[in-house]
């Protein structure tokens, strides 16, 4: 017999919830301290997307404010962008974690999170209306692209047009942070960082509407 779909319990997909913090899109609300919002001037002509909240940034209630947030910043120093006039989010808004004694370890948000998120991610491009979109590693990009099928490996190294805005891809910083051998954290790391130079020429050069 097909085992019938249950509901979870405080999980409305077809919410459309009027602040994040009485979002049930998705169950990842309820293990988490706080939803994180995007930071950043309202018009910001680049935006950065990164994955979901870590550990830090689920306590602080901010995106990109631990490891993965201070590589950010070196990258972003590197490559001449100034952090305070990007918009800095995250395709989901929860941080999704599983416990491993007494730390919360990262679990990568599935499909159904994403989809459930996106109501968020597309409201605030609608209010930025960004040139450029850095998408950082790969669930920001099929978040992005609306595209579950989407990969880094297609996507790096070029600029993709959607919906009016440029789409960069690149590595996210925790994997710059977390690959096992010194050479691949030091091409992911350049990798992030061409990425960001590349955003700021478009920013400053390229016209999408
Ligand atoms: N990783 C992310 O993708 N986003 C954050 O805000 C922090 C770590």
């Amino acid at each position: 017999m097909a085992a019938t779909k249950q509901p979870q319990p405080g999980v409305e997909p077809e919410q459309a919830p009027e602040s994040l913090d009485a979002c049930r899109r998705c169950a990842l609300w309820e293990h988490a301290t706080q939803a994180v919002p995007g930071v950043g001037p309202r018009h910001a002509p680049m935006m950065i997307v990164g994955e979901q909240p870590g550990d830090q940034e689920d306590l602080q209630g901010k995106p990109f404010v631990g490891p993965a947030g201070a590589m950010l910043d070196r990258a972003l120093e590197e490559a001449g962008v100034a952090r305070k006039a990007v918009y800095v989010t995250n395709a989901v808004k929860h941080f999704k974690w599983e416990p491993r004694g007494k730390r919360r370890m990262h679990k990568t948000p599935g499909q159904r999170e994403i989809d459930a998120c996106h109501y968020w991610l597309d409201r605030e491009t609608g209010k930025v209306e960004p040139k450029v979109i850095v998408a950082l590693g790969s669930t920001a990009l099929k978040s992005v692209l609306r595209n579950s099928k989407a990969t880094l490996q297609a996507s790096m190294g070029h600029a993709i047009e959607h919906e009016g805005h440029a789409i960069i891809a690149t590595y996210h910083p925790s994997f710059a942070l977390r690959a096992p051998d010194p050479e691949t954290r030091e091409r992911a790391y350049k990798a992030i960082v061409d990425a960001l130079r590349e955003a700021h020429r478009l920013v400053t050069h390229h016209r999408t509407r």
